[in-house]
């Protein structure tokens, strides 16, 4: 059975808009047959890493700090499918989800070698090839807010030694829990989301209709624009009162 391990790390947890396209990901991959757990970094004590390179040097393959990092390094080496799901901040994953990564030093090895053309460190034996999908949700129109945390993720995936396996992204989704909330109908979005999640864990993979239909047009722009400058200000007014 595939094992797939979920973090989210947007503060808001399940109430966030990084959920709303998180959890019918998740409900596609059980429905294929995966093991699916999810975690919130909000809720883990993950200290940052100290750079010491203990864990290469001192005590191979563990860190000296004594968190939820001892708990979840066995978990993140037996996974086969490792979600990311992040709101975009500054254009980037959220400080929690970049702890995290950094505290997978100890799943690599001193040692480096050249693999597909590029020096990286070894991946310490024992560690399974797994995937990786990133979730993410940004305040901002457009696609291309995504640009960086992509490359991002693609080149930490070569860096660890893992596959990046695709991205479901929600341009303009700031507004996505509260339009769930209204009943705006956007079940071709929460399907595409998990039947995304079903073709990963059957297919090995997920169709680009699919994750276009993830990321398709809520508004127009120029009505995101105008619906969000009218709500901040009507919540500025509302102080004066
Ligand atoms: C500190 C901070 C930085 C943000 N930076 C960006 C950004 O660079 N680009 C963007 O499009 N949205 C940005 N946003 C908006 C969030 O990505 C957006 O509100 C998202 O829907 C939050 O997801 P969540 O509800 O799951 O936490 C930022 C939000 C915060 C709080």
């Amino acid at each position: 059975m595939i094992k797939a391990l979920a973090f989210n790390s947007s503060p808001r947890m399940g109430k966030g808009n990084t959920a709303v396209i998180l959890t019918p990901f998740l409900e596609g991959m059980k429905e294929a047959g995966a093991e699916v757990e999810l975690l919130y970094t909000k809720k883990l004590k993950v200290n940052p890493c100290q750079g010491c390179f203990n864990c290469w040097l001192q005590t191979p393959g563990k860190c000296f700090q004594k968190d939820d990092m001892q708990m979840l390094l066995p978990k993140i080496r037996e996974a086969d499918l490792l979600v990311l799901a992040t709101p975009l901040y500054v254009d980037g994953m959220c400080a929690p989800m970049k702890n995290l990564l950094d505290r997978m030093i100890p799943l690599a090895q001193p040692f480096i070698e050249l693999r597909d053309g590029h020096y990286r460190h070894v991946v310490r034996e024992g560690h399974k090839y797994a995937k990786v999908v990133l979730v993410s949700n940004c305040g901002f129109w457009e696609m291309d807010n995504f640009d960086s945390l992509l490359v991002h993720v693609k080149a930490a995936c070569k860096n660890m030694g893992k596959e990046f396996a695709g991205a479901l992204l929600r341009p303009h989704g700031a507004v996505l829990g509260g339009m769930v909330e209204m009943g705006v109908p956007l079940d071709d979005i929460l399907e595409a989301a998990k039947e995304a999640g079903r073709q990963l864990v059957r297919d090995g993979n997920m169709s680009s209709e699919t994750l276009a239909t993830v990321s398709r047009e809520l508004m127009p722009s120029e009505t995101y624009l105008h619906t969000l400058n009218e709500l901040f200000q009507q919540m500025l007014d509302a102080l004066k009162k």
